[in-house]
């Protein structure tokens, strides 16, 4: 008998970031950040029984990607042994498992492509690894167990990857710790676009830059200060107070990317492109001060991920309108389109 398992987990985008980390993933200052939806990646999983042991076989994948998703397997298994019997579940004892995934999006160019990748895995890998994968779907969309299974989801998806523990809820969702959960917000719906400066790879990965900005001289004080943020755009959310958002936002996306500017092997994802884009949005935040603002006019939320892209986020009744004006201002760039969403989920589990 085999098992297919399809799971799918939107990106997410950071407007206060995750930089700076200690072991096991463990975020040196809370994260708040928006669910997309359409930039997500797809895994399916098959499983095949197997008198004893395990396999486990990924198409695609280069070898380092390959170590990374195989020792997520191991954890995601161990999790599943070790936990099941508490949530009403009978784990698989052994097995093949083949794996293979794809992306919407260009990977590893500021687009979190590792965030869609392993909540992805992770929620493909606990289904797969279920006796009864059908009663594992039918309790993760139960509200309760959901909630708990969405819980623990995030915590093993954030030892894969960090900012993956962000990717199980939505639209807006606050990481602390171990725990990553919607917040509330009164704030419209949004739209969200990329201006896709370049498609390359980046040259150094956000788990190396977790270690680099440390040795920045604007790290002194840089936990507090993001603390201090998080609290203030949750605040703005709740409230409703769009440009207030914006404004912080901006000031956040700087102040990354200048750790990773002034550490000690300095090192850069802008392009060119990237500051010709951050240069267009300059005089929108040129005053400064989100109180002097009538809240009627919404000056875009813009930030910058670990790559060269800046994202753009403008409510959602705005789409149109800013769609042709970033297709026109930038007409040399590709503009991805996307908006708000839930987090991840099953698409099919079939035996
Ligand atoms: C700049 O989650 O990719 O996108 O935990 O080492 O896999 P690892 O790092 P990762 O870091 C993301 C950093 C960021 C900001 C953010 O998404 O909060």
């Amino acid at each position: 008998m085999s098992v297919l398992v399809r799971a799918c987990a939107p990106s997410n985008i950071a407007l206060v970031k995750y930089m700076g980390k200690r072991e096991g993933n463990i975020p040196e200052n809370p994260s708040l950040s928006l669910t997309l939806d359409a930039l997500h990646t797809v895994v399916g999983v098959k499983r095949v029984e197997a008198a004893a042991g395990w396999t486990l076989q990924c198409a695609g994948l280069d070898a380092v990607a390959l170590e990374r998703a195989t020792k997520h397997f191991e954890r995601v298994q161990n999790a599943v042994s070790e936990l099941w019997p508490s949530f009403g579940l009978q784990a698989v004892g052994s097995a093949q498992v083949s794996m293979e995934s794809h992306n919407t999006f260009p990977a590893s160019s500021g687009i979190a492509s590792s965030a869609s990748s392993f909540a992805a895995m992770t929620l493909a890998f606990l289904a797969v690894l279920t006796k009864d994968p059908q009663l594992f779907k039918a309790m993760w969309s139960a509200p309760e167990q959901g909630r708990a299974l969405r819980r623990l989801a995030a915590r093993l998806a954030r030892q894969g990857s960090g900012s993956a523990s962000r990717s199980f809820d939505g639209p807006w969702v606050f990481w602390e710790g171990e725990d990553a959960h919607s917040i509330q917000s009164h704030l419209e719906e949004v739209a969200h676009f990329v201006v896709l400066v370049s498609r390359a790879k980046k040259a150094v990965s956000s788990s190396e830059a977790h270690q680099r900005v440390k040795t920045s001289p604007l790290w002194a004080g840089r936990p507090e200060r993001a603390l201090e943020r998080a609290s203030e755009i949750r605040a703005a959310l709740l409230a409703g107070q769009w440009n207030r958002i914006a404004v912080e936002v901006w000031r956040e996306m700087w102040e990354m990317h200048s750790l990773f500017h002034t550490s000690v092997e300095p090192f850069s994802f802008w392009e060119p492109g990237s500051l010709e884009v951050l240069k267009e949005f300059m005089p929108l935040f040129a005053d400064g001060s989100p109180g002097a603002r009538n809240e009627k006019t919404r000056i875009p939320i813009v930030t910058m991920d670990a790559g060269p892209n800046v994202h753009v986020i403008v409510p959602l009744t705005e789409k149109s309108m800013w769609q042709e004006k970033l297709r026109c201002t930038f007409p040399k760039y590709e503009i991805l389109k996307d908006g708000q969403g839930a987090g991840a989920c099953l698409l099919e589990v079939s035996s």
